[in-house]
């Protein structure tokens, strides 16, 4: 083998190995093209092995010159690797792109339970009616949630009343109107309020369970009449069940309000004709209500001379039972997902 021929093929083999490295086009063809050069049976290694016919003169510059194209392979092939491996980085990276802000697959968005939409509902209505919405806490003390209220130690309406006690003689309220009570002793007429939460008896069936929710009704101004209570709980009742409805005011008793009535509506399910839900009566009780009685507001230090005010009480459960044909209380607190899906 001459030296010409010799350079010639190792120029020839280095201009051909630059050409097929920038080609490769995917790390696996680079990895083939390594063996096929330096690979035991490779083009360079054969190169390498050749010296060894050379007359021992001529094998340094020759080793040198197979060692520089070696090297420059080599060098081609590291730059075409890390050019492949940015490429195939820039792949993945593609090909794993997500959009974070796009919803979960196969998520069921929840939805409010109805009580929750009833009492949102009230709140509106009264809301629009310049009624502003208060809370008050539902561990109490005897005197906001009966003392205050007109009802003494012994009077019969607490054994109406269900009551939880704590052994430190605190108690569950039994319903919203401590709340009113609250608000007279901290904000002075003016007051028009209404005073939605959970209330807790000692008691449990078809119609009852030991925690439901009420909403308390509060006016206190100059002047405030029962005419005023009566239309404004028909408007209510009438923009609650979307209709026009008949209301009637029937002669009861609340030791914190006089005179007191129970309040019902036409049956919203057989229009007054007497039906199964009504128990042919053709009316529905829906709430109670009265004037502040005169001692309440003497509790709370507002001049019963000067100022007058209506209450009301009503029960969300059954109002949101009447509006949607549900009959039995307990269904709200089973957590009964076909039941609850029912009001998405
Ligand atoms: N607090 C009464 C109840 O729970 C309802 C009511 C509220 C009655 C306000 C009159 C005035 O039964």
């Amino acid at each position: 083998m001459s030296d010409t021929s010799t350079t010639l093929s190792l120029d020839a083999l280095a201009a051909d190995a630059r050409v097929r490295v920038a080609a490769c086009s995917s790390l696996a063809d680079l990895e083939a093209l390594k063996v096929e050069l330096f690979g035991k049976k490779g083009a360079i290694t054969a190169q390498l092995k050749s010296l060894g016919a050379l007359a021992p003169d001529e094998r340094k510059a020759a080793g040198a010159r197979i060692n520089a194209v070696r090297d420059e392979i080599g060098a081609a092939f590291e730059v075409r690797k890390s050019e492949l491996d940015s490429i195939e980085l820039e792949r993945k990276l593609a090909a794993g792109r997500i959009d974070v802000t796009q919803p979960g697959r196969g998520q069921q968005p929840g939805g409010l339970h109805p009580v929750s939409r009833t009492r949102r509902r009230i709140e509106t209505i009264f809301r629009n009616a310049g009624f502003s919405v208060e809370e008050g806490p539902e561990v109490e003390d005897d005197w906001h949630n009966f003392e205050a209220l007109n009802i003494p130690a012994n009077h019969p309406a607490r054994a109406m009343h269900d009551t939880f006690y704590f052994p430190d003689g605190r108690l569950l309220r039994t319903h919203t109107s401590p709340v009113q009570v609250r608000a007279m002793l901290r904000d002075k007429p003016p007051l028009r309020m209404i005073m939605p939460g959970r209330v807790y008896r000692c008691d449990s069936d078809m119609t009852h369970t030991p925690m439901f929710h009420q909403v308390e009704g509060l006016v206190v101004d100059d002047g405030v009449s029962f005419a005023n209570l009566k239309s404004v709980l028909h408007e209510f009742m009438q923009q609650y069940f979307e209709r026009d409805l008949g209301i009637r005011f029937r002669p009861s008793y609340f030791p914190f309000t006089e005179p007191s009535a129970e309040v019902d509506i036409e049956c919203v399910f057989c229009s007054g004709a007497g039906c199964r839900v009504c128990k042919q009566t053709g009316w529905l009780e829906v709430a109670g209500c009265g004037m502040v009685h005169p001692n309440v507001l003497r509790n709370v230090g507002i001049d019963p001379e000067r100022y007058t005010g209506y209450a009301f009480g009503m029960g969300i459960e059954r109002l949101t039972m009447l509006r949607y044909s549900v009959n039995d209380i307990r269904l709200y607190f089973e957590n009964d997902l076909r039941f609850l899906r029912q009001f998405g």
